[in-house]
C-alpha cells in the first residue's frame, strides 16, 4: 500500500531550510502516497522535559507552517503523537524486547549529549527516543520514512525491531520500513552557513515582506567587493548560493558577469533574488493568514487527523497484543463486589 509516514518535533516556526529540505517533499508524497505527517511532541519533551511550556505553541505554529506550505488535509492525514496515546502502549511494549545495547550504540544517543551539554540527557525517555520512533512507524505499518540523512539510523533500528518481534512471536506483525532519503537542502543561511535557528541565519516561513527584505538587503556579500567598484567572486558570496536555488539561468549568468566585473552593485544582485523569495512566500502567507482567521478549521483538521491516526494505530496494537497473547491473559472479568 506504500504508505508513508513522518514527524518533526515542534521546536519553533519553520524557516525555508525546512521548506526546501523536507515540507516541498512532503507536498509532492501527499499525491502520490497515502501520507501521515505527525507532530511528535512527546519526542520534542525528550530534550525539553525542564521547559515544556512552548511545546504546545510551537505545535500550533507548526501546523500552521505545514498548511501554509501545502500539506492538504484532505489527501495527508495529520496529527499529534500525544493524541493517540496508542503509540505509548506499542512503545512499552517494544520496550520489553529491546536490548538495552542497541539503544545505546544509536549514534544520535552520545552526539546528543556531547551537543546538548547545558542539559542532562542521561535519562530513560532520551535512551529511548529511538524505540519511541519506532513505534511512531511501526504502529502505522508505514512502508516509507521521508527523513533526512541524520536520522537513517533510527529507520534501520526500527527495522531491526519489527525484525525481532516478528521473529520472537512467529508473526509478520510488524512491517520493516524504508527510510525515503531527502536529499539534503542546500538551502544555505544568510551568513552561507546552513541555515538553522542556531545559527541565527534564518529565513521564517511566512515572515513579514519587509523584515525578509531588511534581511536580504543587508546580508553580507563576498568581502573583496568593499567598493561598488570593487570585482567579486559570486563563489565566495552567500548572495550566490541563493541565487543558485531560485535563479534562472538567465539570472545567474547577469549575476556572475556583473559580480565579476563590477558590472552590477550588490544591490542589484539581491534585487531578484528578493522577489523570488518573496513571491515563494506570497501563497503561503495567504495560506496562513486564512487558517489564522478561522482557528477552529485547525481544531477540525487535527481533531480528525488524530481519530483516523487512532483507528489505525488501534487495529495493530489489536494485533500486537494477540501475538503476544496478552489477550488470552484475561479470562474473566474480575466481579465487582
Ligand atoms: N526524530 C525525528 C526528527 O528529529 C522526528 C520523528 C519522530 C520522526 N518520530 C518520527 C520522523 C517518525 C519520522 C518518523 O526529525
Ligand atoms: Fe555577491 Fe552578487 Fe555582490 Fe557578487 S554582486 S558579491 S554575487 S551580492
Amino acid at each position: 500500500m506504500n504508505r508513508v509516514l513522518s514527524g518533526m518535533r515542534p521546536t519553533g516556526r519553520l524557516h525555508l531550510g525546512h521548506y526546501h529540505g523536507v515540507l516541498t517533499n512532503w507536498v509532492q508524497l501527499q499525491h502520490e502516497h497515502p501520507c501521515l505527517f505527525m507532530v511528535a511532541d512527546w519526542h520534542a519533551l525528550t530534550t525539553a522535559y525542564d521547559e515544556p511550556g512552548a511545546i504546545g505553541q510551537h505545535t500550533q505554529d507548526m501546523i500552521i507552517d505545514w498548511l501554509a506550505a501545502g500539506i492538504d488535509p484532505s489527501k495527508a492525514t495529520l496529527f499529534i503523537q500525544s493524541r493517540v496515546p496508542e503509540h505509548a502502549e506499542l512503545f512499552l511494549l517494544l520496550s520489553m524486547m529491546t536490548p538495552l545495547s542497541w539503544l545505546e550504540r544509536v549514534p544520535t544517543w552520545k552526539d546528543q549529549q556531547e551537543k546538548l551539554l547545558h542539559k542532562d540527557l542521561a535519562t530513560y525517555g532520551f535512551l529511548g527516543y529511538p524505540l519511541l520512533q519506532a513505534a511512531d512507524i511501526l504502529i502505522y505499518r508505514a512502508d516509507k520514512v521521508p527523513v533526512g540523512e541524520d536520522q537513517v539510523p533510527h529507520i534501520e533500528f526500527t527495522r531491526e525491531i519489527a525484525r525481532r518481534f516478528n521473529h520472537l512471536y512467529g508473526r509478520p506483525v510488524l512491517a520493516e520500513p524504508k527510510a525515503l532519503l531527502t536529499h539534503a537542502s542546500k538551502m544555505p543561511g544568510l551568513d552561507g552557513q546552513k541555515m538553522s535557528k542556531s545559527y541565527g541565519n534564518t529565513i521564517a516561513l511566512r515572515e513579514e515582506a519587509d523584515v525578509i527584505t531588511k534581511k536580504m538587503r543587508t546580508m553580507k556579500t563576498d568581502p573583496a567587493r568593499m567598493r561598488r567598484t570593487d570585482v567579486g567572486d559570486p563563489e565566495k558570496c552567500p548572495v550566490w548560493q541563493f541565487h543558485k536555488i531560485y535563479s534562472s539561468d538567465e539570472v545567474k549568468t547577469w549575476v556572475e558577469a556583473g559580480c565579476r566585473s563590477a558590472g552590477i552593485g550588490c544591490l542589484d544582485c539581491k534585487q531578484p533574488m528578493i522577489e523570488a523569495v518573496l513571491k515563494e512566500q506570497a501563497p503561503m502567507r495567504e495560506r496562513a493568514k486564512a487558517f489564522e482567521a478561522d482557528p477552529a478549521r485547525i481544531t477540525a483538521i487535527i481533531d480528525e487527523g488524530c481519530e483516523k491516526a487512532r483507528r489505525l494505530a488501534q487495529d495493530t496494537l489489536r494485533e500486537v497484543r494477540n501475538a503476544i497473547g496478552l489477550t488470552r491473559m484475561v479470562t474473566k472479568p474480575t466481579p465487582v463486589t
